[in-house]
């Protein structure tokens, strides 16, 4: 599919991952909205770039644990844009908990970490899916994790969610064929990034000693990734591992 004149969202746009996910998709032709919840500036950035590469954008502020705010901030998108051709759902939260600490993993920090990292991706591929489904060629790729394949991430919420939303992938390319393809980039590690801050110092340890490359995830390979899910026809329900290299996720 040629992304020139397409549009898209990308959900947590004012973060490390989503900006570079922003940005490559207009430099790949197509209009991009964003979503934030309460990084304006951020958000504000990324929206200026996609601008200065030509392309039309818009950021929506939205907390994705509040169903009903989702579904306002697709009509939004449609209203401003016309049409949506493609969905990343790339937005999330963690807090790092170490595995072994279950005390400190409460029911409120589950249901936050699962409400904004599975459900959220649910209801917006849900709303989304007549608009993606009208043309014909719509596109969504979602954001995972090495976390969702093997335990290991900044808690067991964050894995579990993860998981999820790769089996979420499988389900909706099924749901959503013939009209929509469906997609998951799932990385590793991506250092220098706020959620990365935010994993406990040895699964960050874990994670470079592992890459068989020597290198971990780079937000630039991930953006690229999302980038050829779109444009490609006959690819759906696909988890695609970005991660330096690590033997146990190589399957
Ligand atoms: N960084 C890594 O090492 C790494 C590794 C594997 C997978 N990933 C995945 O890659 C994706 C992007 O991560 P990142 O590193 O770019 O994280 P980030 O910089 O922390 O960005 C997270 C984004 O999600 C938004 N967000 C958080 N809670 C939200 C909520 N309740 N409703 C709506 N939006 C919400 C944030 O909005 P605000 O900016 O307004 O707060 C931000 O735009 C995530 O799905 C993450 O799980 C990251």
């Amino acid at each position: 599919m040629d992304l020139n004149g397409k549009t898209a969202l990308v959900t947590g746009g004012s973060g490390d991952i989503g900006s570079a996910i922003a940005n490559a998709l207009a430099l790949a032709g197509a209009d991009v909205a964003i979503s934030y919840v309460g990084h304006k500036k951020g958000a504000a950035a990324t929206a200026d770039a996609v601008r200065a590469a030509g392309k039309r954008s818009l950021a929506v502020q939205l907390d994705q644990q509040d169903p009903v705010a989702i579904d306002a901030a697709v009509d939004t998108v449609v209203g401003e844009f016309g049409r949506v051709d493609i969905l990343v759902n790339n937005a999330a939260w963690n807090i790092g908990i170490p595995f072994s600490d279950l005390a400190a993993l409460t029911a409120d920090i589950w249901d936050r970490v699962l409400d904004t990292n599975l459900r959220g991706p649910y209801l917006l591929a849900r709303a989304f899916a007549p608009h993606l489904r009208a043309h014909k060629a719509g596109r969504i790729v979602n954001i995972a994790s090495v976390g969702g394949l093997y335990p290991g991430s900044s808690s067991i919420a964050y894995s579990a969610s993860k998981a999820g939303l790769i089996h979420l992938t499988r389900c909706l390319a099924v749901a959503l064929a013939p009209d929509v393809t469906v997609n998951c980039v799932a990385p590793g590690l991506v250092e220098g990034t706020r959620m990365a801050q935010r994993l406990p110092e040895e699964i960050v340890r874990m994670a470079r000693s592992q890459a068989v490359l020597e290198r971990v995830a780079s937000a630039r390979d991930i953006a690229a990734q999302v980038v050829t899910f779109c444009r490609a026809d006959s690819i759906t329900g696909q988890v695609l591992v970005i991660d330096g290299g690590v033997p146990g996720a190589m399957h």
